[in-house]
């Protein structure tokens, strides 16, 4: 297999770009049922090069010219190998301690990288989170929408305004934002979490600006409405411009009231998948005027 990898990476650049398949082309070539009985290797080696490649899409190809040029590198994949080998279920730090902590020290690492502040770091004082890295941006979006929508409801909970209504009563109330050059999952993760998201027009360089986000918030308050979620991109998937933080945040600092939770979504087409803390961002953004 090693063997195998090594030729198929050396030799990418021989293989066509996409593949020249229609939909459904694979079934006939499989059986239907999981084999009872084990093949030989050599069998099931051809199966993949004859059966499964000509299906391939080439992302690590020199031709394509798209996303995601990463995490194929013999390193990466001797990392994979050897935490395959392991076979480790990291659930939490009991579950296995040298994940949980590599995975603190990691993320430390990379928002370093990054230039987060260090808000944003595990390791600095008075830290009360870090980054935790997710399986995909959607699920990442996913996991700060979910721990906002949380948090906003709990606040709401506690301020005698909102004090005498039920969950699902404030749950109607909360409103997210996004751009309209936000990745699709903005909506997905707005309808998996039962709340309204505003999609909101960015600049003619495709860029969210402070102002447009300022004065859908300020209908949305008049309109009784709760803004709990802006969702902003580092590289839109499409064009690849940055949403404005700079008057982002400090919009999002005049509603103290309402709790707003920032998330940047890290777009995975550059960096990786890394799950900023809610409560971080949201103290950040309500503590200082720059990020
Ligand atoms: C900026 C951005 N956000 C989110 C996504 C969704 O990524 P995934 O399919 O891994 O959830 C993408 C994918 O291209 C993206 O570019």
């Amino acid at each position: 297999m090693v063997e195998y990898i090594c030729d198929f990476m050396s030799n990418i650049h021989r293989r066509r770009v996409t593949p020249d398949v229609g939909p459904g082309y694979l079934r006939p070539l499989l059986p239907s049922e999981a084999p009872n009985e084990g093949e030989p290797w050599e069998d099931i080696m051809s199966d993949v090069e004859n059966k499964i490649m000509p299906g391939i899409t080439h992302w690590q190809h020199p031709r394509f010219h798209a996303y995601f040029p990463a995490g194929n590198s013999f390193p990466s994949i001797l990392g994979d190998m050897l935490s395959d080998g392991i076979g480790c279920i990291g659930f939490s730090w009991a579950a296995s301690p040298a994940c949980t902590e590599l995975e603190t020290i990691v993320c430390d690492w990379f928002g370093k990288a990054m230039a987060l502040p260090k808000e944003f770091l595990y390791f600095s004082p008075g830290s009360k989170g870090g980054g935790v890295i997710q399986g995909s941006a959607s699920e990442s979006v996913l996991v700060c929408m979910l721990a906002a929508r949380a948090q906003a409801i709990t606040r709401l909970k506690e301020s005698p305004v909102y004090a005498h209504l039920d969950e699902t009563t404030l749950l109607g109330k909360l409103m997210a934002y996004c751009s309209r050059e936000s990745h699709s999952c903005a909506e997905k993760d707005a309808m998996i979490c039962f709340v309204k998201l505003r999609i909101l027009e960015p600049d003619e360089k495709s860029v969210l600006r402070g102002e447009t986000l300022q004065q859908a918030m300020e209908s949305d308050v008049a309109e009784g409405l709760v803004p709990f979620f802006v969702s902003t991109t580092l590289g839109t998937t499409a064009c690849c411009s940055f949403d404005n933080l700079q008057e982002i945040g400090p919009v999002c600092k005049k509603y103290p009231e309402e709790k707003v939770a920032e998330v940047v979504p890290v777009p995975k087409s550059y960096l990786g998948h890394i799950l900023p803390d809610t409560y971080k961002m949201q103290t950040l953004l309500t503590s200082t005027s720059t990020i």
